[in-house]
């Protein structure tokens, strides 16, 4: 008979018995399971938890903020924020290869991270968002390699720290609804999945800070029109990639020479296999329209209409 309240209850329990009065360091990402191990920990044991929320410069627009406020301002979770985008630029530079990027991403994030837990002290413990199927499919898939590399690899050997993991018994729905119930936003809760390296890997090659502005601007205007056309609980992910090149165009009376952006969205179970979503013309056409107006450098928009496999999700 098993019900959220009573997860809560117990782990409330578990963790205040097992913390006592020492510290936990958590690192908050901006996802969804770090936010929920926040809010889960804050309601066990407040101020004794220290959160490090590195920005690396490559988030969605407004999403640090949005983290910020609901878990900060909202929720009272005790965040330290670190804003490390120079450093995340400066390491990208003239870094083109995809798992270079990567690397690059995941070392710099855990680098920070050290530098800014190295300065707190009494610190015993370590909590983490690993969830269930971290623990059992630990290594067989590509993303989720990476994925734990990115957010967990190193840290816990550097530091020697205790590993705190409450939500290693529950699925990804299961630790939404979680977060929910402990007062994490909805929209906060149940967004789309993003890799750790952020939009770092949907500016093909080099990133650079006009290109990445370029990604943001026009994710956030696909993600708004994705929304109000009540599409976003049906495509399981969606977002902008921009390929790099320029092509001819034509606007008002002049020849424009600029950027293509390209539009992902997919449907899909788990990430591991994936199809194009049929959106309909008429929301896609407004999409694109919005995208070439509103967002400088942009005079092309295309729609990615292959399916994983062959292709990937990501475009890197
Ligand atoms: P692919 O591109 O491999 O993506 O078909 C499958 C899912 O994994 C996400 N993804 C990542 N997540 N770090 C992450 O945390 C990464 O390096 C990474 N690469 C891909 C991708 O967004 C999709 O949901």
């Amino acid at each position: 008979n098993w019900s959220m309240s009573d997860f809560i209850d117990d782990q409330i329990k578990a963790i205040r018995a097992e913390v006592g009065d020492k510290k936990v360091l958590l690192g908050l990402s901006g996802g969804v399971d770090s936010s929920v191990v926040a809010a889960l920990l804050n309601k066990a044991i407040g101020d004794q938890l220290v959160c490090i929320f590195v920005d690396h410069g490559l988030l969605r627009k407004n999403e640090a903020d949005q983290v910020m406020d609901s878990l900060g301002k909202g929720l009272g979770v005790n965040i330290i924020k670190v804003d490390a985008h120079e450093r995340f630029y400066a390491d990208l530079k003239g870094v083109t290869d995809p798992e270079k990027k990567r690397k690059t991403i995941g070392r710099d994030f855990i680098e920070v991270f050290n530098e800014e837990a190295s300065k707190l002290h009494g610190i015993d413990y370590l909590a983490q968002g690993t969830l269930y199927t971290d623990v059992v499919e630990s290594g067989t898939d590509t993303a989720q390699t990476i994925k734990s590399h990115h957010n967990v690899g190193g840290l816990p050997e550097d530091l020697k720290f205790k590993l705190i993991e409450p939500l290693n018994k529950l699925f990804k729905d299961e630790a939404r609804e979680l977060g929910e119930k402990l007062g994490i936003p909805h929209e906060l809760v149940w967004r789309q999945p993003f890799p750790g390296p952020g939009l770092g890997i949907r500016v093909l090659g080099e990133v650079t800070e006009e290109k990445l502005a370029i990604v943001r601007d026009s994710d956030a205007i696909l993600r708004e029109e994705i929304k109000k056309n009540g599409l976003d609980e049906s495509i399981w992910q969606y977002f902008t990639v921009l390929p790099g090149f320029k092509s001819v165009g034509v606007m008002g009376d002049g020849r424009t020479y600029d950027y293509t952006i390209a539009i992902r969205a997919i449907t899909s179970i788990d990430g591991m296999t994936a199809d194009f979503a049929r959106i309909d013309w008429d929301v896609l056409q407004k999409i694109s329209a919005r995208i070439v107006n509103e967002v400088g450098h942009i005079n092309r928009v295309v729609y990615d209409i292959t399916s994983k496999p062959p292709a990937t999700v990501e475009w890197e």
